[in-house]
């Protein structure tokens, strides 16, 4: 009899320690948030923390899903391989177009509505944003910054030994540039990646003219594509490429920074993602380094937004709202983007815990927007679908490298891009 009883109630415990364990992760599941996204440098991974600790603190549990390779296009692959498989994460890191075509070809996307009209996102947000965060009238994307792609990092030090003056016209850069190189460092940090080379595209078409970025970047339209103006800015880009060292084949755009950081090289042509390993390398703006906008394109922004995408994944749909929420708090908004390196996606942040280039980002931001100087960046996915991008990178890429000439590549651009149309 004791034996009978001694089995009922070990029988009796663990039902109840298995039905507790049962409950536990479903309560665990639910409150779970698989983030994918290609935050995994340095700079990156310090802001990551910011938003992994903000979650906890919502008890909102991070389950880590990094795809390294900057400018996300192998995070955009394992996406892709994880939607047809049926089984999305929870939330994804995106960039523009990419969140709009996913939406037009899954419909599979949250709907974030709720949240987004109880804490009034229409009125925070602004409109080039809102472009992609919608869809259908529905928010389908928490944006949690906005980065521009038309900046320049400079060594101070190096910048020093070469006269001092920061360049404010192409005539100028190549003058520092020069004396860079007669000091005996590699003048441009630069990684040889199709991004990468798309990245300092960006800055060189816009250094030739607003309207010529627009007409070219953003309206696709065909003589811009193939004319004259076109072939002097793959001249600008075959200047530029003179000033890279041998080893820039396939470099990660973090290694550059680097160079620049280390002073083995002067300057870097790059988002203000590259300030966030400045900042995680101790430096410190102004006496360190030297933030300035690409030589021609002061007050316009060719600008690039991250946003986190929601997956229509039933159960977690409380921890995605949770997470939606807390991306786009502005006390949230505000110790990200210090960490990050970029600007707020809301308007109403303010800038007081910004260091100078912060500041700058922010203001510059206002101005390009109030005077229509405010572009979609080519290279990160905001002025251009996937497609016609990557067709426009591999022209950019194959002319880099030296596969055709500045004439021939305003060519193969112009037909590339037609055939991807
Ligand atoms: C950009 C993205 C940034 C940064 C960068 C380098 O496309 O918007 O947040 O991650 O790529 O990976």
């Amino acid at each position: 009899m004791i034996f009978l009883n001694f089995i009922k109630t070990t029988l009796a415990i663990s039902a109840l320690t298995l039905s507790t364990t049962i409950l536990t992760s479903i309560a665990n599941a639910n409150s779970d948030v698989e983030v994918m996204h290609w935050w995994t440098s340095g700079g990156e991974a310090a802001a990551i923390k910011v938003l992994q600790k903000d979650l906890a603190s919502k008890d909102v549990n991070w389950k880590d899903m990094p795809v390294a390779g900057g400018g996300g296009s192998d995070a955009m692959t394992v996406l892709r391989a994880r939607i047809t498989a049926g089984n999305p994460p929870t939330a994804a890191q995106m960039l523009g177009f990419d969140i709009t075509d996913w939406a037009k070809s899954t419909g599979k996307l949250g709907n974030l509505n709720a949240v987004a009209e109880k804490e009034d996102w229409d009125k925070v947000v602004p409109a080039a944003l809102q472009k992609f965060s919608k869809y259908e009238g529905k928010w389908i994307a928490a944006p949690v910054n906005v980065h521009s792609s038309n900046w320049v990092w400079v060594n101070k030090k190096a910048l020093d030994d070469a006269g001092g003056k920061a360049p404010t016209t192409w005539e100028e850069l190549l003058t520092v540039l020069d004396k860079m190189k007669a000091n005996g460092i590699t003048p441009l940090a630069h990684g040889g990646q199709p991004w990468q080379d798309a990245t300092l595209f960006d800055a060189v078409v816009l250094s030739m003219g607003d309207d010529f970025y627009k007409k070219a970047m953003i309206d696709l339209d065909p003589e811009t594509l193939g004319g004259e103006t076109m072939v002097k800015a793959f001249e600008r880009m075959a200047a530029l490429r003179s000033y890279v060292d041998d080893n820039f084949s396939g470099r990660d755009w973090s290694l550059a920074s680097s160079m620049v950081i280390e002073g083995k090289a002067g300057m870097q042509m790059m988002g203000d993602w590259a300030k966030g390993e400045f900042i995680k390398a101790d430096k410190k703006p102004g006496e360190d380094f030297v933030c300035i906008r690409f030589p021609g394109t002061q007050g316009a922004v060719t600008f690039n937004s991250d946003q986190f995408v929601m997956f229509d994944v039933g159960d977690q749909s409380e921890a995605q709202m949770k997470m939606a929420s807390a991306v786009m708090n502005p006390v949230f908004q505000s110790a990200f983007n210090v960490v990050k390196g970029s600007a707020p996606a809301r308007t109403d942040v303010p800038n007081d815990a910004f260091d100078d280039c912060g500041k700058k980002a922010m203001a510059d931001l206002a101005e390009a927007s109030k005077n229509n100087r405010l572009f979609g960046s080519m290279a990160h996915g905001h002025a251009v679908p996937a497609s016609i991008k990557n067709a426009i990178y591999d022209v950019v890429t194959a002319h880099f490298n030296g596969e055709f000439d500045s004439k021939t590549a305003a060519e193969e651009l112009e037909a590339a891009v037609f055939a991807s149309k």
